[in-house]
C-alpha cells in the first residue's frame, strides 16, 4: 500500500520515460512481464491466464484490507472501464484484481469487495504459492511472501506493502503496457484505446 516499486521495474520505467523525452520514438521495448497463473475467481471458479485469451487483461495486484491506495486505484480502473464503454471497447477488456493477501482474501471476501467497484471486475485469489507465482511473473513486490503466514498476534491487523501498477496484457497473452499511480484515468483510457485500435488495424 505504500507504493514500493521493484527496482528493476522502476529502472525500466525511467529508461522508457527518458527515451520518450529525447527522441519520441513509437515504442521503446516492452519489459518482459507476465506469464502463466492458476488462481480462483470470486465465484470460486478455477481460472488460468489461458481463460482470458482473446481479451485484454487489465490487471491490478492488491489486497482488500488496503486502507487507501488500492481503493483509489480500483476506482480509477472502474472509471477507465466506464470510459472504454463509451468508446465501445469495454467488452474487449477484462479488469482483474489479484490478491497479494491470500490469507484474508478468501473467495467470499473478494466477492464482497471487488464487485463494489465495477461489475466487470473479476477478483482472483488462491493459495499463497499460487498468488505469489502470479505476482512474481509481473515483478510485483509484496512484503508478505507465502511462507510468512500471519501470526495469531497480528490477527487481522496487518498491512501488505506491495507494488502499485496496472498492467495491460493483449488478447494473445503478450504483455503490452503498465501504468503507475501518477497516471490519470483519462491517460490510461487513451493508452488502452490506442493499444486496442493498433491491434485492430493489424488484422
Ligand atoms: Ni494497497
Amino acid at each position: 500500500m505504500f507504493g514500493v516499486v521493484s527496482a528493476g521495474l522502476m529502472a525500466t520505467y525511467y529508461y522508457i520515460e527518458n527515451k520518450k523525452e529525447k527522441s519520441k520514438p513509437q515504442y521503446v521495448g516492452t519489459p518482459d512481464l507476465g506469464g502463466p497463473f492458476t488462481l480462483v475467481d470470486h465465484f470460486g471458479r478455477p481460472k488460468t491466464d489461458l481463460d482470458f485469451k482473446g481479451k485484454y487483461m487489465f490487471i491490478y495486484f492488491g489486497f482488500t484490507f488496503c486502507p487507501d491506495i488500492c481503493p483509489t486505484e480500483l476506482r480509477k480502473m472502474a472509471l477507465v472501464m466506464e470510459d472504454l464503454r463509451k468508446l465501445g471497447y469495454d467488452k474487449e477488456v477484462q479488469p482483474l484484481f489479484i490478491s497479494v493477501d491470500p490469507w484474508r482474501d478468501t473467495v467470499e471476501q473478494i466477492r464482497g469487495y471487488i464487485t463494489e467497484f465495477h461489475p466487470a471486475f473479476l477478483g482472483l485469489t488462491g493459495t499463497p504459492e499460487q498468488v505469489m507465482k502470479a505476482a512474481k511473473a509481473y515483478r510485483v513486490y509484496s512484503s508478505r511472501p507465502p511462507n510468512q503466514v500471519p501470526t495469531e498476534e497480528e490477527s487481522d491487523d496487518y498491512l501488505v506493502d506491495h507494488t502499485i501498477f496496472m498492467y495491460l496484457v493483449g488478447p494473445d497473452g503478450k504483455f503490452l503496457d503498465y501504468y503507475g499511480q501518477q497516471k490519470t484515468a483519462d491517460e490510461i483510457t487513451q493508452s488502452l484505446a490506442k493499444h486496442i485500435r493498433t491491434n485492430k488495424a493489424r488484422y
